[in-house]
């Protein structure tokens, strides 16, 4: 929910009638299933972080335009039944969203794969003043007397361990074909600080079955995990105005739906996309927007804020990878754009998506220390690419050799799997793990830190799994 920075979606015209909207995806022709349709009640629940996530917490939800104004309540968890004596309300801030057109460029843009469908409420409240490292309950409102149940999330602990999930790409078939990747990643770590989507959450930006698909896969985790969204290529609209010299606009669902950090100091069309996290005092999130083409903006943005910033560990997480995987990709303005900052700062994990394989590798270490289950040596840099939906590429075909100028050394890599990670940082330890939706573990590390910022991995790969390619993996069709 954007607060004050951009004009707010076009307003609409209520147009409670049933809904007769008809949606071609891919070879199926499908009506407006029920779980997209808004109501009176509250949907669409989702928990994300604010800039300092230990003592508050920000939740977005979604009704029928029927719902001008809301509230949701908040209380510290109890073990008591009755929990929820002495809940303290909040009013929660409204933003009308008219699906089916919006304003860009002077202009009316008609959202075509949304044709029919009525206009949609977007609530949000940003709960403060709360306690570090406690479970809190809370609950939202639709129309009347229409609540969500109550949902437990915790603040962020001052210090101490921190563990959170890892997914790229989920894109493509997300209710068939997702669902069951985010929801083993949930069962792997069901105590997950949050959740980080690294882009393409959907693959038509502004397309509201999509989101539909994507808040029905995940179901009640994210009213329960935090996430941490990043905006990808697909969550920017092709505009197709004759002329314009912008051909992209952020999807019309992503700020009424995710309320995001807020940073001052860059242009309107960078907020919610751009923005950091310090989840802890060891713990700092950078998340880009490598869509939008102010990168170098983003460049000064992140070199003055790592610069500043005093975590021990420090993440970046961004959509197109630095150094691609997927066959014939590649990213020049954007590395020659970020790298140096990267490099500069050395910045612990990069965590990307985009190229529809699985890759990781380092800055820093030789090459002939880093071979599979290998270990030691110095390292700078840990960058992955990964994908949890089931668009699958083939890999580069000479696998990250073309960046042998850039230092970089691929170490573990996968084609035709979907993939979680799980991330766990504890002190001086940051331990990583890759797991397949079957959650087999692919690839895992542990890298410490010693007090000079000096970086080891002490533990190389364990996973004795077979590298997984389409030469010797299941048949593969896209879905
Ligand atoms: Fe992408």
């Amino acid at each position: 929910m954007l607060r004050c920075f951009l004009p707010t979606a076009v307003a609409a015209a209520l147009l409670m009638s049933p809904v007769q909207a008809f949606h071609t995806d891919g070879d199926h022709d499908h009506q407006q299933p029920p779980w997209q349709e808004a109501t009176g009640w509250p949907d669409r629940i989702v928990v994300t972080l604010p800039e300092e996530p230990q003592t508050g917490f920000a939740v977005t939800w979604r009704t029928d335009a029927t719902v001008d104004a809301t509230v949701a309540q908040i209380v510290e968890a109890r073990d008591d039944a009755r929990f929820d004596f002495g809940a303290e309300q909040v009013d929660a801030i409204t933003e009308a969203l008219d699906l089916t057109a919006f304003e860009a460029l002077g202009q009316t843009v008609e959202v075509e794969l949304n044709a029919g469908l009525p206009p949609a409420n977007f609530h949000s409240v940003e709960f403060t003043g709360l306690k570090p490292d406690t479970i809190y309950a809370y609950r939202v409102k639709g129309a009347g007397d229409q609540w969500s149940e109550w949902l437990q999330t915790k603040t962020a602990a001052a210090e101490g361990p921190v563990s959170f999930l890892y997914v790229g790409d989920a894109q493509n078939a997300v209710r068939s074909h997702w669902s069951r990747l985010i929801r083993a990643a949930f069962q792997e770590a069901p105590k997950a600080d949050f959740i980080l989507h690294a882009g393409d959450l959907v693959n038509r930006a502004s397309r509201d079955y999509e989101w539909a698909e994507w808040f029905d896969a995940t179901g009640f985790i994210h009213g329960m995990i935090p996430a941490l969204p990043v905006a990808g290529n697909h969550e920017y609209q092709r505009l197709g105005l004759p002329g314009a010299e912008q051909d992209r606009v952020l999807s019309i669902l992503w700020r009424p739906q995710f309320t995001l950090p807020l940073e001052p100091t860059l242009d309107d069309d960078l907020q919610e996309v751009t923005y950091d996290v310090r989840y802890a005092k060891d713990v700092h999130f950078f998340i880009l927007s490598t869509q939008n083409n102010k990168v170098e903006q983003q460049a000064e943005w992140l070199d003055r804020e790592l610069e500043a910033s005093d975590a021990k560990w420090k993440i970046v997480s961004m959509h197109h990878p630095i150094f691609s995987s997927g066959r014939g990709r590649d990213s020049a303005d954007r590395r020659a754009a970020l790298l140096p900052v990267m490099n500069k700062h050395k910045v612990d994990l990069v965590l990307q998506g985009h190229d529809h394989t699985y890759a990781r590798g380092t800055i820093g270490q030789t090459p002939e220390r880093v071979g599979f289950a290998d270990k030691g040596g110095d390292v700078s840099t840990m960058f992955v690419n990964s994908v949890s939906g089931p668009k699958q590429y083939e890999f580069q075909e000479d696998g990250w050799d073309r960046y042998v100028d850039e230092g970089v050394v691929l170490q573990r890599k996968a084609e035709n799997t979907q993939f979680f990670q799980l991330i766990t940082i504890d002190g001086d330890e940051l331990v990583y793990e890759a797991r397949t939706a079957t959650g087999a573990l692919y690839d895992d590390f542990v890298m410490k830190k010693n007090r000079r910022g000096k970086k080891t991995i002490t533990k190389g790969a364990t996973s004795t799994m077979d590298e997984r390619l389409f030469a010797n993996t299941g048949e593969y069709d896209r879905p």
